[in-house]
């Protein structure tokens, strides 16, 4: 499993390459994996009107949607180059949420140390909301 982790986070790390950050100079990437075992990846991608940008998580789980994905979240992998355990923003996390069956999905970060940082969506979006099923 940590292998797996590790390889989730080399993939963030991969596409944060690719992110539009001209305003920020934050980029971001971000690998999500599937209870199919498909993996999908994104980056930031800026606008020069700043809110109309979007974040490397949401485009990833845009990109699942986009070729068809139907199962849920298992594990999401975040990079910046530009800073450690790069969290995800509040907007992010509700559309984990959303993706997630519940809230054992993995956050995967990048620490000072070799290993990657393993964080649950419970950790940090306690009480999500979801319409009942
Ligand atoms: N950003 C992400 O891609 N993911 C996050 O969870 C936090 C912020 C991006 C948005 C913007 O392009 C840049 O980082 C600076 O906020």
């Amino acid at each position: 499993m940590d292998n797996l982790y590790k390889d989730l986070l080399t993939k963030a790390k991969e596409m944060s390459k690719n992110a539009y950050s001209p305003y920020s100079n934050f980029p971001v990437g971000a690998c999500v994996l599937y209870e199919s075992g498909k993996i999908y990846t994104g980056c930031n991608v800026e606008n020069a009107s700043y809110g109309l940008s979007i974040c490397a998580e949401r485009n990833a789980m845009s990109n699942a949607i986009s070729k068809g994905e139907k199962t849920k979240i298992k594990a999401i992998a975040i990079y910046s180059p530009k800073q450690k355990m790069c969290m995800p923003c509040g907007a992010c996390r509700q559309w984990l949420c959303e993706f997630s069956k519940d809230d054992s999905v993995k956050i995967i970060l990048e620490e000072k140390k070799e290993e990657p940082k393993v964080l649950t969506l419970k950790d940090i979006f306690p009480f999500g909301f979801r319409f009942d099923e």
